[in-house]
């Protein structure tokens, strides 16, 4: 009988062809049009679950879209449990054109497969499947209890997951949790995420006349939408990145000493981080360092804005209704409800009558901090080098797994953030890929993690 990472090994083929068919499938969280496709999502990682031999699966609807569970509690009662999170929805793989072969046409080219959600987050969290699959296939067992939660909201901000944790705190309770939702730091070198932002999102709409106008009849005479967002918009933020909404920055914890030299520590290359941008400088407030602005400090920022013509050629016109979406990022200690309150008070103190604005903010997440003198981190940390030969650094990430606050506050449980992914995986941006020796090496180190956890103290 083959020991769990020789399965693992030996199997490596079988897995990727599984998660092509994982990757094929469009479930873009965010889009209506793509709610069967989600759903269906649902439904292959549930069978996927099963085939590992996780018991219990079950696809439990939601207001919006479906949770996955499954576990496997035959450890015994002295063993630990973990609890594995990941996402099965993905980000709109728009704009299509600058993709160099299709979103959901899962194609590998040097080592690399590229696909929408393939790093982000289906490649990750596969790899847990896979492992516990490498233990009961062989050992016929796990070292420890496991429970998985999969869901299908993570990138519209987990609301419905939120309302599942409190109502479900006996079904999830666990001594730790594990994700792989994160990037390492390069090829060969693993990285814990120990810090997370939070974010808030709103939804501006500013409407004028009743219907689009000739500009040259009333222009002059009639307030134009997208002037006034435009000038509400200037006024959010200086040109240096400081964010002028009263009180924005009242809850903010300073960062301590101890932290910046940590921070300072932290072996980003900034020539080879701009250059993977495309961006001709970097930017951002002068009295912070970049991996501060990174990852330490709020932001705010227009994530899309339309309004008036924008086809072809010119129009004049003077448009009825302008759009801005703007999302927030958000450290401890900020409340995302309060800070979407702040943004309604200053929007409303600054436009003027002469136009209407509704604001939309739902929900949003809080920042997460997490201790990393931990068994969970320190096991985290031994699988990782065991598998990569490189000892892993601790990093604070500026993007958002919204559940990881409530893991903390809700169930009380230490998280061990282990990324695969690497930074130019393009997340969120046309050619999504995943590098497929950190698929198997994620598999590897998910067998030691939970060996080693078993035996953490
Ligand atoms: N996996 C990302 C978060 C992330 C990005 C962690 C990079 C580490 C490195 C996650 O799927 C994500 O994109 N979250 C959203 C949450 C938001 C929509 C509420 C985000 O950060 O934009
Ligand atoms: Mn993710
Ligand atoms: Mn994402």
């Amino acid at each position: 009988m083959p020991t769990p990472l020789e399965y693992a090994h030996n199997n490596r083929d079988t897995f990727l062809t599984e998660l092509i068919d994982f990757l094929r499938i469009p479930s873009v969280s965010t889009q209506a049009a793509r709610d069967a496709d989600t759903l269906e999502a649902a439904h292959w990682v549930a069978r996927a679950m099963t085939s590992a031999g996780l018991e219990h699966v079950e696809v439990i609807e939601t207001k919006r879209h479906p949770i996955v569970y499954g576990d496997w509690l035959h450890a015994g009662s002295h063993a630990p449990t973990v609890l594995v999170y990941g996402h099965y929805d993905v980000q709109p793989a728009e704009p299509l054109d600058l993709w160099e072969t299709p979103p959901f046409e899962p194609t590998i080219r040097d080592n690399y497969i590229y696909a929408r959600g393939a790093a982000d987050d289906k490649g990750q969290l596969y790899v847990h499947v896979k492992a516990v699959e490498s233990y009961l296939r062989t050992d016929g067992r796990l070292p420890l209890n496991v429970k998985f939660i999969i869901e299908g909201e993570e990138e519209i901000g987990s609301q419905n997951l939120h309302e599942f944790i409190s109502h479900n705190q006996t079904r999830l309770a666990a001594d730790s949790a594990l994700i792989s939702d994160s990037s390492i730091l390069g090829i060969g070198k693993p990285a814990l995420v120990y810090g997370l932002r939070g974010n808030c999102h709103v939804m501006v709409d500013v409407t004028g006349p009743g219907r689009d106008l000739h500009s040259g009849s009333y222009g002059g005479g009639i307030n134009n939408p997208i002037n006034a967002l435009a000038h509400l918009i200037a006024r959010l933020k200086d040109e240096q990145g400081h964010i002028l909404i009263p009180g924005f920055y009242d809850r903010v914890r300073p960062l301590s000493a101890e932290e910046r030299e940590l921070l300072a520590r932290f072996p980003l290359d900034e020539s080879d981080w701009l250059r993977e941008t495309g961006a001709p400088t970097a930017w951002g407030e002068p009295e912070y360092t970049l991996v501060e602005r990174l990852s330490a400090r709020p932001t705010l920022d227009i994530t899309g804005m339309y309004g008036g013509y924008i086809g072809q050629g010119a129009k004049t016109v003077l448009p009825a209704r302008a759009h801005a979406k703007i999302s927030m990022r958000l450290v401890p200690d900020q409340d995302p409800n309060e800070i979407i309150e702040l943004f309604r008070q200053f929007a409303h103190s600054v436009m003027p009558p002469s136009v209407k604005i509704d604001i939309h903010g739902a929900g949003g997440s809080r920042a997460a901090l997490i201790e990393r003198d931990t068994p969970p981190m320190r096991a985290a940390a031994a699988a990782y080098e065991a598998t990569f030969h490189h000892p892993a650094v601790f990093m604070r990430e500026g993007g958002s797994i919204p559940v990881v606050n409530r893991f903390e506050s809700d169930l009380g449980l230490p998280t061990v953030l282990m990324g695969f992914g690497l930074p130019g995986d393009r997340i969120h941006s046309p050619n999504e890929r995943f590098y497929l020796p950190n698929f198997d090496a994620g598999i590897v180190t998910s067998i030691r993690y939970l060996g080693l956890l078993s035996q953490a103290e």
